[in-house]
């Protein structure tokens, strides 16, 4: 395989037409990672440089090319039960919320699906069958095509209750050996869509808990403050939203408050209930 070397300029491109188009603004640290990710393409295409397929992505008639370049472009890292105080918060929630009506859930940067699984498990175990769905979204189509597979690696998996692995998920055999597949009364409960969150949001509607985890430590604060004010107006009043561990609104004049680190709750505004 031919390895392509990239120019400082050429680096600084690519890192501003993924800022761009995901909002993240990518380390120039980040220069081996980024080639390792792209050669690839360049080879596949027979392209002899950087800037050429810059150039190439750019056009209208290649835009499956371009989504696949912010594909591999994306950090994606996730598994089952991340982040288990998440959990144990809502788990408790839920007990309470028990005889209304089930809480309307967007997992908005959800990877390979497995944090909106492990949501919908949940969910499950307060809700059973009672109609709700969660819609689950990401910028990556390749990440999105897996989730709606519902088939992993059993690894991705060894933070999820044994009794929960027993019920939601299938043992893979023979080829399938080591995998697991979400259980298909469960798969119908996840709606997986493609959304940009630095575009405006095809959404009409709001939601009582969005989980936004582990995807705003990429953005710059400006992005970020942006993206959580556009986020906040499909936000219930009173309603959840949950930030990675790692992340916070720190700074930032918003209608939220911190309940627990990394949970806010919306402020209820005027004239809503
Ligand atoms: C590290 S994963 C987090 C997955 C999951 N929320 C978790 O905490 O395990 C970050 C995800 O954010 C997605 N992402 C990055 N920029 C995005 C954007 N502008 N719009 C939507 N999703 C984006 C990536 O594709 C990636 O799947």
């Amino acid at each position: 395989m031919q390895h392509h070397r990239i120019t400082d300029a050429e680096l600084e491109q690519v890192i501003r037409f993924f800022q761009a188009e995901s909002g993240i603004r990518l380390s120039s640290q980040k220069k081996s990672l980024i080639c390792g990710r792209l050669n690839i393409r360049l080879n596949a295409l027979n392209i002899d440089c950087y800037q050429q397929y810059l150039t190439f992505i750019r056009q209208p008639a290649h835009a499956a090319e371009k989504q696949l370049a912010i594909d591999l472009l994306t950090t994606n890292e996730t598994y089952f039960y991340r982040e288990p105080k998440h959990f144990e918060f809502l788990d408790r929630l839920f007990t309470s919320w028990r005889e209304g009506r089930p809480p309307a859930i967007w997992s908005a940067a959800c990877s390979s699906g497995e944090e909106p699984f492990t949501l919908s498990m949940l969910m499950y175990e307060h809700f059973e069958s009672r109609p709700w769905k969660i819609l689950a979204s990401d910028l990556s189509q390749r990440m999105l095509s897996t989730a709606e597979k519902g088939i992993y690696p059993l690894t991705r998996a060894k933070e999820l209750p044994e009794a929960w692995l027993k019920k939601y998920c299938l043992k893979g055999q023979g080829d399938y050996d080591g995998y697991l597949k979400i259980q298909g009364f469960l798969q119908e409960k996840v709606d997986f869509r493609q959304i940009n969150l630095s575009r405006p949001l095809p959404l009409e509607n709001a939601f009582d808990i969005i989980f936004l985890r582990n995807v705003l430590i990429y953005f710059d604060p400006e992005a970020k403050e942006r993206l959580i004010r556009t986020l906040l107006q499909h936000l219930k009043g009173s309603g959840l939203l949950i930030l990675g561990h790692s992340e916070s609104l720190n700074g930032m004049n918003l209608p939220l408050k911190a309940i627990q680190p990394s949970i806010y709750q919306k402020a209820i505004q005027h004239g809503e209930h």
